[in-house]
């Protein structure tokens, strides 16, 4: 008889429940041990190198390498907090969006914990999780605010109305900012994941080749588009080698880093005017960008309002943002799974 339900909804006024959080929907295995919304413990076991030789993660290794790294993050994540199964209240887990053989890995194992513990399982939406890395940063910062996600596999605004309350404003209808970082880091032969690589090879040169005729506006539906920038970039690229002239790998990434910052902010820009906040918060792995960084905070400036960046440590995936996530759902009686839950890779 397994009790979690029930157990969950004594849960909400412990202000210092102890959840134990698994992430595992890209390249990533992580756990991470939250107490109230502070973070005590963060493992994470990267499977970059495995995908490197690739230029990209393929999906069936991911999946193999997240059951192999999935009881070793646990083991890891209590060890650093220096605590036991016996402490714990409750198990989060992302159940969307991401690779689905990748997410069954984790929801599979956050289950199987769940009922051995008898504890409540908490499923976590893995976008709202990188939003909540920012309490890991700020925990004193509260909503309302507008957040721009911006990671591998989404591109979003959000008007953040409450700690359980996430609205989509708009966002990219084509890439994903990260994806497109990877794939112009791709085309210029450089490693995966590509985001780090260009703001690094982008410092050493100038961004001083325009990839736009003019400056791209985010609608009023606030869509934005990456993947016009790509090919503009492809297209560059294909010219050059064409003439057998050499490729300004520097000057490309600096140029393409500026462009795709200036696509977000001008889009940032446009909702929080809508907004009337006061407060913005950037999220997901390409909020590690300092150029984006950079940018967003002046927007902020010159509106009278303040940006919110969760430590790089918390931008790209890892679990202490999910066991944060988790946190508000417990305190505020929603999302509490029962044993049936699926993973959901579409999940918005
Ligand atoms: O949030 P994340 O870790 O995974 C997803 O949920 O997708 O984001 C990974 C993405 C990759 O596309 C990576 O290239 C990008 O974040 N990224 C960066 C930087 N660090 C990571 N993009 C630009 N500049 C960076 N410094
Ligand atoms: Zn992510």
């Amino acid at each position: 008889m397994y009790n979690g339900i029930e157990k969950a909804k004594a849960l909400t006024t412990k202000k210092d429940a102890i959840i134990l959080a698994i992430e595992s929907s890209c390249d990533e295995t992580a756990a991470a041990i939250t107490c109230g919304n502070k973070v005590i413990a963060s493992a994470i076991d990267s499977q970059i190198e495995m995908h490197r030789k690739f230029g990209g993660v393929v999906p069936e290794v991911a999946s193999r390498e997240h059951t192999l790294a999935a009881t070793r993050v646990v083991d890891e994540a209590l060890k650093q907090a220096n605590l036991s199964l016996k402490d714990i209240d409750a198990i989060a887990v992302t159940y969307g969006a991401g690779l689905l053989g990748s997410l069954l890995v984790g929801v599979s194992t956050a289950k199987a914990l769940a009922y051995a513990l008898d504890l409540p399982l908490i499923k976590v939406n893995h976008i709202e999780g990188h939003i909540c890395g920012v309490y890991g940063t700020h925990p004193k910062l509260k909503p309302p605010f507008m957040a721009v996600v911006a990671s591998g596999g989404h591109t979003l605004l959000y008007n953040v109305k409450g700690y359980t309350d996430y609205r989509i404003m708009g966002g990219t209808t084509d890439d994903a900012a990260g994806e497109a970082f990877d794939k112009v880091a791709r085309l210029l032969g450089l490693p995966y994941p590509g985001g780090p690589e260009i703001e690094r090879r982008g410092e050493l040169g100038e961004a001083n080749i325009n990839f736009f005729k003019k400056e791209r506006h985010a609608d009023k539906d606030l869509k934005l588009s990456y993947s016009g920038l790509k090919t503009a970039v492809v297209n560059y690229v294909h010219n050059l080698k064409q003439k057998g002239e050499e490729l300004p790998i520097n000057d490309i990434c600096a140029s393409f880093q500026k462009s795709a910052v200036m696509l977000l902010t001008l889009a940032a820009e446009e909702g929080f005017k809508r907004l009337g906040y006061d407060k913005m918060v950037l999220a997901g792995g390409v909020a590690a960008n300092s150029g984006l960084r950079k940018s967003l905070e002046e927007t902020c400036k010159k509106m009278g309002a303040t940006l919110y960046c969760p430590d790089k440590t918390l931008c790209t995936d890892n679990a202490a943002m999910i066991g944060l996530r988790a946190y508000y759902s417990l305190m505020a009686g929603e999302n509490v799974a029962d044993l049936s839950l699926n993973a959901d890779s579409g999940l918005l």
